[in-house]
Formats: structure tokens, sequence, C-alpha cells
């Protein structure tokens, strides 16, 4: 080997050292430089959430949360809880959770709530199993009071079967699926015919029994966030005229209500 080429070598070596050795001591950038807590809250949610942050930017509602700050914004929900102890920095740790936590909906939007008073969302009847209050004395439009218990309301079930179900905090997967861009696919099922009795006595008066439904009928609805794409599956009847009229009766046999109808 020519001592010009041991002296590029050599050359080589020391490049390696000054260039390649400062990054292998630091696998990542920036590992060293950490956040200052102790002044506040400043680990920004946003660094991972930016998606949850940019939904949060173009809403409607709770934009008074979205100042600009990328974690206050969030604090304000994932840390509302005052009764929890979260970490703070400056020598406070955390206790019951450490960054956030999930929040229901109806923290803010009970009656009279008390972590923070959001608008009532009044209207529902009280569902077993949860901690808010659904129900409550309300000052409509006139300033009249009145109670409100949800008694005519169309989705009790809906938010009853939210808060049994293990997926969400309380009743928000009804208040997310309602109230937020998340697509939906819902299947359905229902009764296929109504079904009543109509007897006629000998002066021609009729006594008419509501009897309900008979077979099922079962469609599966799915949409984009927006609605836009809304759209329906065939539906599939499962119903046998025969096996469904009264015991008194006979069959109807030029009403063909085939069971194969798509
Ligand atoms: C270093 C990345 C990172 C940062 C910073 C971060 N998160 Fe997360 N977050 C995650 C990951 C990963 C998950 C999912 C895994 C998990 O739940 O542990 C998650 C889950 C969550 C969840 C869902 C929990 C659940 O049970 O559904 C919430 C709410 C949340 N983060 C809020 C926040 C808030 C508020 C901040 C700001 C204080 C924050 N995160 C900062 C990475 C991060
Ligand atoms: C930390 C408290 C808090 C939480 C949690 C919260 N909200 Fe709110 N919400 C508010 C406040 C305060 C307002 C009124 C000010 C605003 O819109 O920024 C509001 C406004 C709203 C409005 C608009 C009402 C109107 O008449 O203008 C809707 C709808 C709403 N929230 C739905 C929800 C849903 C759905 C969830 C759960 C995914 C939720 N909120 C979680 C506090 C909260
Ligand atoms: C108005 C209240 C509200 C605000 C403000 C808010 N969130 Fe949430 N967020 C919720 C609720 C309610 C859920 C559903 C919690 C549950 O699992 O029951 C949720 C769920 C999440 C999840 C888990 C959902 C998923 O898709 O996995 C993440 C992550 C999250 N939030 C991050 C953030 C971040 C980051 C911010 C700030 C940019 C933020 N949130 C601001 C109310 C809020
Ligand atoms: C079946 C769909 C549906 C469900 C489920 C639902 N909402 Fe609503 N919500 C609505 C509609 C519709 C309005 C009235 C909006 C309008 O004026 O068109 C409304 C209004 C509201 C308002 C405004 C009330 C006011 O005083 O201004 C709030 C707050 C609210 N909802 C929160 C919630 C919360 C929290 C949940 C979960 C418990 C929830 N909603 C469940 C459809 C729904």
């Amino acid at each position: 080997m020519g001592g010009s080429k041991i002296a590029l070598m050599l050359v080589a070596v020391v490049a390696i050292g000054i260039f390649a050795l400062p990054s292998t001591m630091s696998v990542f950038g920036g590992t060293h430089t950490w956040y200052d807590i102790a002044g506040g809250t400043t680990v920004p949610c946003a660094k991972c959430h930016a998606d949850k942050y940019e939904e949060l930017s173009i809403s409607d509602f709770h934009t008074t949360f979205a100042g600009g700050d990328s974690s206050e914004d969030c604090y304000m929900c994932h840390r509302a809880d005052q009764d929890l102890r979260y970490a703070k920095g400056g020598g406070t740790p955390g206790v019951d959770t450490h960054a956030a936590t999930t929040i229901a909906c109806m923290a803010c939007h009970e009656y009279e709530a008390e972590i923070m008073k959001g608008p009532f969302a009044g209207g529902f009847k009280q569902p077993s199993g949860s901690q808010f209050t659904y129900t409550g004395k309300v000052s409509i439009d006139s300033g009249t009071q009145v109670i409100s218990d949800g008694d005519h309301a169309a989705h009790n079930a809906y938010v009853q079967s939210a808060v049994d179900s293990d997926m969400m905090e309380d009743s928000n997967e009804a208040c997310i699926a309602c109230h937020t861009a998340v697509p939906m696919e819902i299947d359905w099922t229902r009764g296929y015919a109504m079904r009543s009795q109509s007897v006629a006595d000998s002066l021609g008066d009729w006594t008419v029994q509501q009897l309900g439904a008979s077979g099922t009928y079962a469609v599966t609805t799915y949409s984009d966030g927006y609605g836009d794409d809304a759209s329906t599956t065939e539906p599939y009847v499962d119903h046998d005229v025969g096996s469904s009229v009264p015991s008194s009766g006979g069959r109807a046999d030029w009403l063909d209500f085939s069971s194969e109808r798509p």
C-alpha cells in the first residue's frame, strides 16, 4: 500500500469520526431537548394527534377551546375533570392519570354540569347506569319552567345502548354518532307487515284490533360523515303470510307476499 493511499484512509477515518460518530450517539434528533413543563402545560398534544387538532380547528363548536395553543385546547376536555389528579410538573406527579383522560360529553352537557357548564343536552330520558343527570327543570323560550324528561324522545334506546356499551365513556357513542362527522353504518331490522284483525258483527259494526307486525324487514344503511354518500342495501324480507294470519281467518291467496322479495 503506497503512502498516499494510507494518507487517504486516515483522512477517511477522521472524517467518519467527525461526521458519523455524533449521530450514532443520538439515534433520533431532538431527544435531548426537554419541554419546559415546570412553567405550565406545554407537552404539545398535536405532535401525535395532529388529526384531532385539525378536526377541532375546523369544527363549528368548541371553537372557543381551539385558541391556537396545541395543548390547551385538548386540556379543556381531556384534563377537565378536576377531581382527577394529573401530572403537572414542578414536582407534582399524576395520581389518577398522567397526561390526559377520556371524558363523557355529558360531563359538560348534563343538567347543571359541574365540570364545565356547556348547554344542557336535555330531552332524553334518564338512562340507567349513568352517573350523569339527563333530566331536570329548564326554562324555555318564554321563560316558563318545565321538566325536561325526554318522554317523547325518539332516541332514548340509542342513548341507553351507548351507556351500556364499553366502547366509550357514558353515552359518547350516541352523541358522537349524531354530532360529529364520523361515518355511520347501521343494521336495521323492523317488522315487515302491519297486522290487524277486523271483524264485522251482523249489523255491520266493526271491531278492529291492532295485532302488531308480522315478518321482518332488514336493511343496512351507510353514509360518509356528511350524509353525501348515503345509501342502503336492498331489503331482506322474511315473511310468511300463511303463518301470520289469525287462526280464525283463512289465507288470502290472491295477496302473494313472496318471502324472496328483493
Ligand atoms: C408521543 C405521542 C403522544 C402525545 C404527545 C400524546 N399522545 Fe395521546 N395517544 C398516543 C397514542 C400512541 C395513543 C393510543 C395508545 C394509548 O391509548 O396508549 C394515544 C391515545 C390518546 C387518547 C385516547 C385514549 C382512549 O382510551 O381512547 C386520548 C384522549 C389522548 N391520547 C389524548 C392526548 C392528549 C390530550 C395529549 C396532550 C397532553 C396527548 N394525547 C399527547 C400518543 C400521544
Ligand atoms: C369540557 C366540557 C365539554 C365537553 C367534554 C363537551 N362539550 Fe360540548 N360544549 C361545551 C361548551 C362550554 C359549549 C359552548 C361553547 C362552545 O361551543 O365553544 C359546548 C357546545 C356544544 C355544542 C353546541 C351547542 C349550541 O347550542 O351551540 C354541541 C352540539 C356540543 N357542545 C356537543 C358536544 C359533544 C357531542 C361532546 C362529546 C363528544 C361534547 N360537546 C363535549 C363544553 C363541553
Ligand atoms: C369538546 C371536548 C373535546 C376536545 C376539545 C378534544 N377532545 Fe378528544 N375526545 C373527546 C371525547 C368526548 C372523546 C371520546 C372519548 C371516549 O373514548 O369516550 C375524545 C377522543 C379523543 C381521542 C381518541 C379517539 C380516537 O379516534 O382514537 C384522541 C386521540 C383525542 N380525543 C385527542 C384530542 C386532542 C389531541 C385534542 C386537542 C386537539 C382533543 N382531543 C380535544 C372530547 C374532546
Ligand atoms: C339522534 C341524534 C342526536 C343524538 C343521539 C344526540 N343529539 Fe344533541 N342534538 C341533536 C339535534 C338534532 C339537536 C338540535 C340541533 C338543531 O337545531 O338542528 C341537538 C342539540 C344539542 C345541543 C344544543 C342544545 C342547546 O341548548 O342549544 C347540545 C349541547 C347537544 N345536542 C349535545 C348532545 C349530547 C351531549 C348528546 C349525547 C348525550 C347528544 N346531543 C345526543 C341530535 C342528537
